[in-house]
């Protein structure tokens, strides 16, 4: 290759577009592109803050109204929409040809018949290279599934038992629209779980992987809100077929080679992996049980690695780009 043609492949940038970008979720990835060597950001969607304008990730953005997106100047587009709404959207990208990552739970297990790669990046890896739409895994199911994979891979819980699990995310999980409960004075020096009763719209896609490795388990999960901006951590209680002596070995076994996965016998704490594309993840066992049990425990920040940089990373593996590209370590 000439200098000049060198020059010319070292500086074209991919154009990637985000509907709902002046949401918690589209803000952040407007952030993680902009200052992405290999893309750009072609348009940024708004729905009441059109017009709007914002600095990410060091440039100015200005949001236009999803309407008038120049959908095709994309090559592939991120939906930050609301759930329900993000659906059609992503048809009229696939409609002019554009790629497409929804992180809505519109496109995910348990949510439509259609067979669409459920972006779990670490265990979908090769259904997303070259994939021409994927859908981006719910925060609480980014955590506490990819924690779960040494087990459920290795058919190692116990059939019959109910995998429990306590989660804890920061007020960012319930987006930037405003509600009386998310109120700083309603949050702040308070905790609180909610969606009790295990019907959280999580359910159906952890459902659906915990299912295709074990289908005779049960899954039960409480969320809580947590009074910081970002962070998740979740304490998941399994039941195993077999003791299992050194159960962190086995996780560092699962997980070598991943460069965001990180296997600690330190209990994560959130300050580990705010504003990082990492999931921090040790294991327990239980005392006293009769069943031999585990107790997993895993941290992520649901912006990042939850949410806009578990998208990127699915971005970069199905345009072909290297993995980590653009993502903070
Ligand atoms: N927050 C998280 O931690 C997280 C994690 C994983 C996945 N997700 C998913 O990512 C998506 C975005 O979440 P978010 O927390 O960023 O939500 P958000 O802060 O409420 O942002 C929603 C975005 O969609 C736009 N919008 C709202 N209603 C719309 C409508 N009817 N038609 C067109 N645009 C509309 C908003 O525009 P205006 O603000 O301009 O009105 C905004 O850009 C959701 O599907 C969510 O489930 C969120």
């Amino acid at each position: 290759m000439g200098a000049l043609a060198q020059y010319a492949f070292t500086v074209h940038r991919i154009p990637v577009g985000v509907f709902g970008a002046s949401g918690y979720a589209g803000r952040e990835l407007c952030a993680l592109i902009n200052a992405h060597p290999q893309l750009e950001l072609a348009y940024a969607t708004a729905n009441a803050q059109r017009g709007d304008r914002a600095w990410l990730g060091g440039r100015e953005v200005t949001f236009v109204a999803t309407d008038d997106a120049p959908i095709r100047d994309a090559e592939l587009v991120f939906s930050a929409l609301p759930h329900g709404a993000s659906a059609e959207w992503i048809a009229r990208a696939r409609g002019e040809g554009v790629r497409a990552i929804d992180l809505s739970s519109d496109l995910r297990p348990g949510h439509t018949t259609q067979a669409i790669p459920y972006g779990l990046t670490e265990v979908a890896r090769e259904q997303l290279r070259g994939a021409e739409v994927i859908a981006n895994p719910g925060c609480y199911p980014t955590a506490i599934l990819l924690s779960l994979m040494p087990l459920l891979s290795r058919g190692l819980v116990k059939p019959g038992s109910t995998i429990v699990v306590d989660a804890a995310s920061g007020v960012t999980g319930a987006g930037n629209s405003p509600k009386p409960e998310l109120l700083f004075g309603e949050v702040t020096e308070n905790y609180r779980a909610y969606g009790v009763g295990n019907e959280h719209r999580h359910l159906p896609e952890m459902r659906a992987l915990v299912d295709s490795f074990e289908p005779d388990a049960d899954l039960l999960f409480t969320p809580h809100l947590l009074p910081v901006a970002r962070g998740i951590l979740a304490t998941t209680t399994v039941q195993l077929t077999e003791e299992i002596d050194q159960p962190l070995a086995l996780w560092h076994e699962h997980f070598a080679g991943e460069r965001f996965i990180e296997i600690s016998g330190d209990l994560p704490a959130l300050r580990d992996v705010v504003r990082r594309n990492a999931v921090r993840i040790t294991v327990r066992k239980a005392a006293g049980l009769r069943t031999p049990t585990l107790i997993v425990l895993s941290a992520i920040d649901n912006l990042v690695k939850g949410a806009a940089g578990q998208a990127l990373q699915n971005a970069n593996v199905a345009l072909g780009l290297a993995e980590g590209l653009g993502l903070p370590l």
